[in-house]
């Protein structure tokens, strides 16, 4: 088993899609290992976000992420689980995103496009570790 990390972007909470997406991932077989409604800190998702420190969308990126409330989890599956969170969120640009995925389904824009998922089993244990500093897996 292994383990990724999510974030339902402001966007998802304010639209009620909460629910949703989550049973998405319940129903493909994925397990949360944590689960929380919180407000984050521009500090925080500037961390999270360093890799694209610099680029045009950067500064509107951490203030959408902290214009309302997120929610942050763990999803625990196989050993593939990254990759399947990945598949199943569809391509950044919601725009282009296929049906079928959550962003493809249920979004149409590249900034407000619902969901984060890590985006590499290293991605995964360094953003579980910024946002779950206590969380150690069983
Ligand atoms: P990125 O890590 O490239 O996408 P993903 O979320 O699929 O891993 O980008 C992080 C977020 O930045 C992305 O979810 C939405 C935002 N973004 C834009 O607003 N405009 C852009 O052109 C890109 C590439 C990203
Ligand atoms: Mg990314």
């Amino acid at each position: 088993m292994a383990t990724t990390f999510i974030i339902l972007k402001p966007d998802a909470v304010e639209r009620g899609l909460i629910g949703e997406i989550t049973t998405r991932f319940e129903r493909r077989g994925l397990r949360f290992l944590a689960f929380e409604l919180r407000q984050l800190e521009a500090s925080l998702v500037q961390q999270h976000y360093a890799e694209h420190r610099g680029k045009p969308f950067y500064d509107d990126l951490v203030a959408f992420l902290t214009r309302g409330p997120v929610v942050v989890g763990i999803i625990e599956g196989p050993a593939q689980v990254v990759e399947m969170v990945r598949t199943m969120m569809g391509a950044t640009d919601s725009a282009k995103a296929a049906p079928g995925t959550i962003r493809g389904d249920l979004a149409m824009l590249v900034d407000e496009n619902l969901i984060h998922g890590s985006d590499s089993p290293a991605s995964a244990e360094r953003e579980i570790g910024l946002f779950f500093p206590e969380f150690r897996p069983v």
